[in-house]
Parts: structure tokens; sequence; C-alpha cells
């Protein structure tokens, strides 16, 4: 670490403890922002602990959404997304309009939405769920057709063994879905041994030629487990970070170059510093929405 960087995380670290700031980031952030980080996880562990923190700002290392979810469990605290353009093109396929045409569609269906949603979107669906808990979440109601959104491949590959009927939005993760099938045939030829993780966000195809499907935090809990010694990753990158950091002993390779999210790599230390100094960005959500959209994100928390 160079005198530069030092200095950035002196300052960061300083701000921290002034503004009575908490970090949390995602498994996908950049390691020097994991580094910093009070905390580091999925999306579910995240919003658990946006809902338990003690501090009085939050700094969400993330994008849009995962902010917009802490500021949804916290009206009375600050929560600042360091970089105002980190979205997720995700959660963009889908706003409350068109949840509502849908529901429209389908009168009396129960909606689960996904995490990765806007507050708009959560405050017009009935229960969230990440990808740590989707097919808990949709096994929990108590009807035989659930609207499911936004993501169309989380939601195929809960679907399978359930005895409900999904009705799924055709929205995908620009970044998972860039993973296609000859991926694994070449992964596979090059590492015969190889076990092969993905993410549910990844296309069915995909998700088929795979040995563990599973969250970030599953791909990393199975990681430390298995007694295989090289795994093939099929998520984000910025995984890689910890998988290699908590198993030194074993050897991880990305499945697809293709799989980096420019809006997770957004946020660097300056970014955190300058918002820490400035206070900004900071994520609001309207009391109205922000009521409703508690709702769905409290229903998912207390099945967790
Ligand atoms: P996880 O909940 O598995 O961390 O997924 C986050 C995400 O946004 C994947 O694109």
């Amino acid at each position: 670490m160079g005198p530069l960087t030092e200095e950035l995380i002196r300052r960061l670290l300083e701000l921290k403890e002034r503004r009575r700031a908490v970090i949390l980031a995602h498994n996908y952030q950049l390691k020097e922002v994991q580094d910093v980080a009070d905390y580091v996880g999925d999306s579910l562990a995240l919003a658990q602990k946006a809902a338990t923190t003690a501090a009085e700002v939050i700094v969400l290392c993330g994008v849009y959404f995962m902010a917009e979810t802490a500021a949804i469990l916290n009206p009375d605290k600050k929560v600042l997304l360091p970089e105002r353009s980190a979205g997720c093109p995700l959660a963009d396929t889908i706003d409350a309009d068109g949840l509502r045409e849908a529901k429209r569609r389908h009168p009396g269906v129960p909606v689960v939405c996904y995490v990765n949603s806007s507050a708009a979107v959560k405050a017009e669906s009935d229960i969230c769920c990440t990808s740590s808990n989707a097919e808990k979440v949709v096994r929990s109601l108590p009807a035989a057709r659930v609207l499911f959104v936004p993501d169309y491949n989380l939601g195929h590959y809960i679907s399978r063994g359930l005895d409900k009927e999904l009705i799924l939005w055709p929205g995908s993760c620009t970044t998972h879905a860039r993973v296609k099938p000859e991926d694994v045939h070449k992964a596979r030829e090059a590492h015969p041994d190889a076990l092969v993780l993905v993410h549910p966000e990844c296309s069915p195809e995909v998700v088929e030629l795979a040995d563990f499907v599973g969250s970030t935090s599953a791909i990393l809990k199975f990681a430390r487990e298995t007694s295989a010694k090289t795994l093939i990753i099929g998520t984000e990158m910025g995984i890689l970070y910890r998988l290699k950091r908590e198993n030194p002993s074993k050897q991880f390779y990305l499945l697809s170059p293709g799989l980096i999210c420019p809006n997770m790599k957004y946020t660097r230390l300056e970014s955190i510093v300058h918002s820490l100094e400035t206070m900004s960005f900071q994520v609001k959500v309207a009391e109205d929405i922000r009521l409703r959209a508690k709702e769905a994100l409290e229903r998912m928390l207390a099945l967790s």
C-alpha cells in the first residue's frame, strides 16, 4: 500500500468516527473498499445489518437499491451512497406502473419482489426476497400462483420443485446474462477437476450445467466447506477477493471474463471519503412509499 492510499484510509477512518458512521459493503465491491468496511456481505446480510445498526450514518458501498433498502429500514438515519450513479440495470427493468399493470392482469395473485428493485416496486409488493431466501419466501405464501419480479432467471431457478406456478417478469442482470453454456464447457475442459459454482441470476442453461447454485454468501460458504481444491466462479468478479483470502490453499477461476458489474466498481476509497466529508449522496425515500416498502422488507426479514 502506497503512502497516498494510507493517507486516504487514515482520513476515511477519522471521518467515519467523527460522523458515527458504519460502512457496509457488498461482496462485489473493490478489494480496498471491502478492506475498510465494517461489514461485507450479500444483499440479505446488508439489509439485516442496516436494520439493526446503532450507527447514525450508514455508508452503503454497493448499488442504489441497497442504499434505498437501508433508508427504508432507517428513517432516522442518514444513508449515503458514495457514488450516485451506481445503479442496477436489473432493478431498472420494472417500475411501479409496470408492476401495477401486471397486478391488474393477475388479480389476487401475491407479488414477491427480488430486493434488486426500487422502493416504489417494493411498495407494490407483498413481500421481498433475496437470492438467499427466494424459495423460502415463495413457499411461505398460501397461494397456488405467485407473481415474481423482476429477475426471470432467479424465479425460473426456484420454480423447479415448487408446487406453485410462478408468473415471471422478463428482467435479468446484464452481468450474469453474459455467461453462456459454452463458458462452462470451456472452463470444465481447462480444469477437469474443478467444481462450477454459479449465482441464480445466471441463465437456466448455465444453472443446469453448474455443480452448485447460490447467493454470494452461499458461494462463499460452499467454497469454505468443500474438499474440492479448484473452483470456477460464475458470479461478479469482486467475490474472488474474499474467496481467495478465505481459502488460500484453493484455486479460483472466473467462469467468464464478462463477469464485471461496472456499477459495483464505481465506489472507490476516494468516493467514501468524499461521501463522508460532504454527507452525500443521501438516499431518501418518500414516506408513503417507504412505509409500504418497509412492510414487504420486514415480512422477508421476519422469515430470514
Ligand atoms: P446476493 O444477494 O447473492 O449478494 O446478490 C446480489 C446481487 O445483486 C447479484 O446481482
